[in-house]
């Protein structure tokens, strides 16, 4: 049997460094546990500008549609601010989203022990915070159409579209009613469906979906606003959260770093699946390419490393293993060391993205 092929996309900024830490990470499974993958590399965003003026180039989004999985770091930096829209960085992320059909974005926002202090909220409010954030991820008024500005009299005028059609929902749905029953069996879904009729079907259809197929769910509805209200207010009530494109994008980014940093979050986006039954998948950071800290050393790798974890649970079926990683990283945390997005008041070891990254897998030698 050949080995499961890996697609590593480092991108822009602390993507390259960052993704050099999970290289070592990829490298001790080979040497220590049997799982070694293939791995290739290629450019994305602006280093796929750079290289070939385009932010994604037919051959590698080919190679992505093979792989059973890809990796990718960060892209963007505003060395590429004004592009024109058709080729910055993003969109060689958004091609691959839509192209793959990556529909489920699963962002899970979990809070370690050691760095409950750290949020911006109570300790007790934030403190063993686990919840999972279902974003759907090819569809909504990122990729809508009509869209673009166009001239309108004397004045000119940006448009963009939401739409959601009812299988783009419910597939989506799906996906977080199969996750909830693997974890606290809730789903809070969050729309506006108070102004949008985007928001009413797709109220309308999660609920159908959960009454047909899921009944032993239980099931919420909230105003994505008052979501984010809630999320701040008691992030514990909630388990598994499902939501549109956008909203997902902001609130995401608000369940990240209610656990201290964003340097810690990963992220999974999930399709339907291959031919060999794994899912068409790419693994990311929540994180992106922080142009102002690139270069030096300070890139906190986590939520990178944390994302091949989440590559080993749903693409490989070694959840033992990803569990191994995990646990890896929280000992790192529970001795102090901390690169700077973790240092509070509290203090602890300052470490650079190296010796992040040395340190987790010291702790994985230290699990045999
Ligand atoms: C994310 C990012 C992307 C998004 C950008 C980089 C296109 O913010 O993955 O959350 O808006 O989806
Ligand atoms: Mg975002």
């Amino acid at each position: 049997m050949s080995n499961p092929s890996l697609l590593i996309l480092p991108g822009d900024g602390i993507g390259p460094e960052v993704m050099t830490e999970v290289r070592k990470v990829i490298d001790w499974y080979g040497a220590n546990r049997g799982l070694s993958f293939d791995v290739s590399e290629d450019l994305v965003g602006g280093a796929a500008f750079d290289a070939h003026g385009t932010p994604l180039t037919d051959e590698t989004m080919a190679r992505a549609q093979e792989v059973d999985a890809v990796l990718l770091g960060a892209v963007g930096g505003p060395k590429y601010d004004d592009l024109d829209f058709s080729v910055k960085p993003e969109r060689g992320l958004l091609r691959l989203r839509k192209e793959m059909d990556l529909y489920a974005n699963l962002r899970p926002a979990q809070c370690f022990d050691a760095l409950a202090d750290f949020s911006s909220l109570k300790a007790d409010v934030v403190g063993g915070l686990d919840i999972m954030i279902v974003r759907e991820l090819t569809s909504g008024v990122y990729f809508g159409e009509p869209r673009g500005i166009i001239k309108e009299g004397n004045e000119r005028v940006g448009i963009n579209t939401q739409r959601y059609t009812e299988s783009e929902i419910a597939r989506v749905a799906r996906s977080a009613f199969e996750l909830a029953r693997k974890r606290d069996n809730k789903v809070c879904s969050m729309e506006k469906a108070n102004v949008m009729e985007s928001g009413v079907l797709w109220r309308d259809v999660v609920t159908e979906v959960h009454a047909a197929e899921y009944p032993d769910v239980e099931l919420s509805h909230m105003y994505a606003d008052a979501g984010a209200m809630q999320l701040t207010r008691w992030p514990k009530q909630f388990d598994v959260i499902v939501t549109d494109n956008l909203f997902g994008d902001l609130l995401s980014d608000l369940a990240a770093m209610l656990t201290g940093s964003l340097g810690m979050l990963p992220s999974a986006s999930l399709g339907a699946p291959m031919a060999n039954g794994r899912p068409k998948a790419l693994y990311e950071p929540v994180h992106g390419s922080a142009p102002d800290i690139t270069g030096q050393g300070k890139a906190n790798p986590i939520a990178c490393i944390l994302s091949f974890a989440m590559a080993l649970r749903y693409s490989f079926d070694q959840g033992e293993e990803a569990k191994r990683l995990e646990d890896a990283v929280e000992a790192v945390l529970a001795d102090g060391l901390r690169t700077p997005d973790l240092m509070g008041p509290e203090g602890g070891t300052p470490v650079s993205t190296v010796a992040m990254g040395d340190a987790i897998v010291a702790k994985l030698s230290a699990s045999l």
